[in-house]
């Protein structure tokens, strides 16, 4: 029988739970023509909710263009990328492909072609130095298909901090903004992992997209929520789980949905019928052992004073860690020291700042960490 838990995909119908009050949101939003930015820490379900509301609201008068930047490594990659999404999400008929890039991309004047997968794919290349002279009539090409056809347009663009990794990212920026803005008919959902690098692109005054639209910090899902849905999904598939261990599943993995769904699954194959404490001692177990390769190498490329930060935390110190007894007591060095730990522990994406409080950013390191790194 096939698990009834689903990680590494982006979910949005099996799989998906919750987010009801993340979905009106976001719903409404993009009903208003208000632009989103959604934020959060890896894997807590950015992709997912977004998919999810995409599939509920398109129509034939809203059309929902979904980009994932990940791949995207220069500006002329994205013209391409953008250009040929927007064209194949708004024209229904290949041959429809063709006639729209045409129609408005007059001075660009680009070839397209269709791929061998003749249902899915689209070809577009272009002279890059008349792109570099006519970019905007690449970026206002939702805005004019949208007008034309007498339809709305979102853009939902995936992995968006990955243009910071561009050859003049401040620039690329300013492109896009100064022509999306004046878009009436078209709506940006712009999302992301690296979360202080998102944070960078839209919360400071200096940048480009600050104040582009809302900011959404995604949250974790409930805790009640996750009982319900592992109770649940242990049922459909004729084995049981008592609320406790349900529990003791979410908790163990400080509700992260990615693990959540993944300790589920191993809990779920280690079963029979009903859940044991067993069960779930060995799923932990066979957590961490998968990651270990990966946690050791991480642990491997830290500095002294790091590791000590991250023993602290381990230790349950998540505040005033920048206090003498603190700083004694694991030798950080000075409170300006502790301040240069944390900047370069986010940045390595192992911790997380919230307000006045500091955290392992992946709650199996963590585990891990506490496991095999406390004396
Ligand atoms: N609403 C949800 N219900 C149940 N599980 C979810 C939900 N959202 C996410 N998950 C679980 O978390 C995993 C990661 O989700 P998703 O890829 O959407 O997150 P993300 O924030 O976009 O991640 P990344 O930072 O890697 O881009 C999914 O594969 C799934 O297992
Ligand atoms: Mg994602």
């Amino acid at each position: 029988m096939q698990s009834p838990f689903l990680f590494g995909k982006t979910v949005s119908v099996n799989g998906f739970t919750n987010r009801t009050q993340d979905i009106i949101r976001l719903k409404a939003n993009f009903l208003n023509k208000i632009n989103s930015i959604i934020i959060s820490p890896r894997r807590w379900g950015k992709s997912s909710l977004v998919k999810k509301v995409a599939e509920e609201i398109k129509t034939r008068q809203v059309k929902v263009v979904m980009i994932d930047m990940l791949r995207i490594r220069n500006e002329e990659d994205f013209y391409k990328a953008y250009a040929s999404a927007v064209i194949k999400t708004t024209s229904g008929k290949i041959n429809e492909w063709v006639e729209t890039g045409k129609q408005f991309l007059k001075n660009i004047a680009p070839k397209i072609s269709i791929g061998t997968d003749p249902m899915q794919d689209i070809e577009i290349s272009f002279d890059w130095k008349s792109v570099e002279k006519n970019y905007r009539e690449i970026l206002n090409l939702p805005e004019k298909i949208a007008a034309a056809k007498g339809i709305s347009i979102i853009v939902c663009l995936d992995e968006f901090q990955n243009l910071a990794t561009f050859k003049e990212p401040e620039l690329f920026q300013k492109r896009l903004r100064s022509e999306w803005q004046h878009h009436q008919l078209v709506t940006y959902c712009l999302y992301g992992s690296q979360q202080h690098m998102m944070t960078e692109l839209f919360v400071k005054q200096s940048k480009a997209f600050y104040k582009f639209g809302e900011i959404i910090y995604l949250q974790k899902i409930s805790r009640t929520n996750w009982i319900k849905y592992i109770t649940e999904q242990f049922a459909i598939t004729k084995k049981s789980i008592t609320e406790q261990f349900a529990n003791e599943i979410a908790s163990t993995v400080k509700d992260h949905s990615y693990y959540v769904q993944q300790l589920s699954h191993l809990v779920w194959l280690q079963a029979e019928k009903k859940v044991t404490k067993n069960n779930i001692t060995e799923a932990i177990d066979n957590l961490l052992e998968q990651n270990a390769m990966l946690y050791m190498r991480d642990t491997e490329n830290l500095t002294t004073p790091q590791f000590n930060f991250l023993k602290a935390l381990a230790d349950g110190i998540t505040t005033q860690l920048s206090s003498k007894n603190i700083i004694d007591k694991y030798q950080l060095g000075t409170s300006a020291n502790v301040l240069k730990i944390k900047k370069a522990l986010v940045q390595k994406e192992l911790i997380e700042e919230g307000v006045g409080k500091v955290e392992f950013l992946d709650p199996c390191y963590e585990l891990w960490f506490i496991k095999n790194m406390q004396v």
